[in-house]
Parts: C-alpha cells; sequence; structure tokens
C-alpha cells in the first residue's frame, strides 16, 4: 500500500478530486466505488463545483456504494441513500439506473446481498474505490473479525461504530444496529483502492494500521495486499506515528 501525506483536509480532497477526474473525464466507461461519513464530503462537494464550473460530465460514470443500514428508508436523513442524492447524485448527470446503494428495506436481505454482489460483477467490477477508516480499522462495515473472503453481506455494527456514528442521528437509540456492506473480498477486488484518513481520531489506528501485521482483526490492513492500493493520510491522522 502506497502512502500519500498530505497537509490537511483541503490537500486530501484536492488530491482524491484530481484522481478521480482523470478517469471521468477521460471519457471511458467507469465505475466508481463510493463511501459515505465525513471524510469524503469534501470531495463529493468538490465533484459538484467542478461539474457546475467545467461542464464535466457523468454519463458514462456508474457508481457502487459501499453500505447502507438496514431498516432506514432511503428517504430517511440519515440513510446512505440521502446522504449520496444529496451531497452528490441530484448534482450531476449520472445515467438513469447508474448509481447503487445496498437496499436495507428489503424483506429479504440475504437475496438482496447476492443481488448487489451480483450487480457489481455484472457491470464489469468496480474501478476506482473510495474508502474511509473506521476507528476500529473497519472498511465499509466490515468490522475487525470480518472474513477476508467475504462477500456482500449483513453485519451487526459494533458498539464503537454505532457511538462513532451518533453524531448523525437524532438520538443514540436510532442508531441503525445492522447494515448490508459490500465484503472484503468484494472490496479487493477492485481494480484501484483509495483510502482516506483524515483526522486526529484517526491516530491511533492509522499507526496500528502501519506498523501491525496483516490481520482479520484489523480489517483496513487487507489492503497491504493489494497492488493498486494508496492510503491518503493528513498530517493529523499520521501524528500516531513514531
Ligand atoms: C461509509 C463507510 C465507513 C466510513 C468510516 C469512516 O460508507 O463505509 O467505513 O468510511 O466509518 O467514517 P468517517 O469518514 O465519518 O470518519
Amino acid at each position: 500500500m502506497r502512502l500519500i501525506r498530505v497537509r490537511d483536509y483541503d490537500a486530501l480532497c484536492e488530491t482524491v478530486v484530481a484522481k478521480i477526474l482523470d478517469r471521468v473525464q477521460s471519457g471511458s466507461r467507469v465505475n466508481l466505488g463510493l463511501a459515505t461519513g465525513s471524510t469524503p464530503r469534501g470531495i463529493y462537494s468538490r465533484l459538484v463545483e467542478d461539474a457546475r464550473v467545467n461542464g464535466t460530465s457523468y454519463r458514462r460514470v456508474h457508481t457502487f456504494n459501499l453500505d447502507e443500514y438496514v431498516g432506514l428508508s432511503p428517504k430517511a436523513p440519515e440513510s446512505y441513500h440521502h446522504y449520496m442524492e444529496e451531497a452528490l447524485f441530484r448534482h450531476v448527470d449520472f445515467p438513469r439506473g447508474g448509481t447503487h446503494l445496498p437496499d436495507g428495506t428489503t424483506a429479504n436481505l440475504e437475496e438482496e446481498c447476492r443481488k448487489y454482489e451480483a450487480a457489481i460483477q455484472a457491470a464489469g467490477g468496480i474501478d476506482l474505490q473510495l474508502l474511509g477508516i473506521g476507528v476500529n480499522g473497519h472498511i465499509g462495515f466490515n468490522e475487525p473479525g470480518t472474513s477476508f473472503s467475504s462477500r456482500t453481506h449483513v453485519v451487526t455494527l459494533a458498539e464503537s461504530t454505532r457511538r462513532a456514528n451518533r453524531r448523525f442521528f437524532d438520538h443514540p437509540h436510532n442508531v441503525p444496529k445492522r447494515a448490508i456492506t459490500m465484503g472484503v473480498a468484494t472490496i479487493m477486488d477492485s481494480r484501484e483502492i483509495f483510502l482516506m484518513a483524515s483526522g486526529s481520531d484517526k491516530a491511533e489506528i492509522v499507526a496500528r494500521l502501519l506498523n501491525e501485521e496483516v490481520s482479520e482483526s484489523l480489517p483496513a490492513s487487507v489492503l497491504k495486499r493489494h497492488p493498486q492500493a494508496t492510503m491518503i493520510a493528513e498530517e493529523t491522522a499520521l501524528a500516531g506515528l513514531s
């Protein structure tokens, strides 16, 4: 895994946006794997601004998000469907039916996981996957202990993840207990991966990631086995390195 150190959050966003625009502006069909949460917000707002100012088109871009909560309607403000719609989808010209997130409201969640995995394969796989890192080292919602051979599946969220995501909900009790996530193997099939680390609350896990062996107890460590994985980390997130 390559490491790009950047000064601050602006530099992180600009680095990732340049990589995404390279692909999008090539005019070739591209499948992007997308993340939600705080880290990519500035990336999406810059892409929206670029499309407004420069007219960049997303007609040949298809997207697959990493995850969605179980039991939240796509219209719920805390859902990842809603997040993506507001942050990116409604502002640029993706093809109709070109944006995908797992459906966490369906009666048959196992079937939904199979369908999501099959849709990624049918689309030709993910060209460029964006990832944030959880304070416990998760990628997507693959919590510590998840098998590296996992495919899209239903997960029970770790308490540390529910705590970290409390800030997006009115009340701690409303944070869902389960989610659908791409599996570790699904993520590893991506042709290129960017792991973004922003802020001092990630310093401890980033230090562990860089110092420790690859292990299922630290899901993000699997990226050290990927031939085209890059971590882009701000100085604050690297502060735990001695
Ligand atoms: C979000 C996701 C998560 C987040 C991670 C970091 O779709 O899959 O793995 O990327 O929890 O979240 P932030 O960026 O809010 O610190």
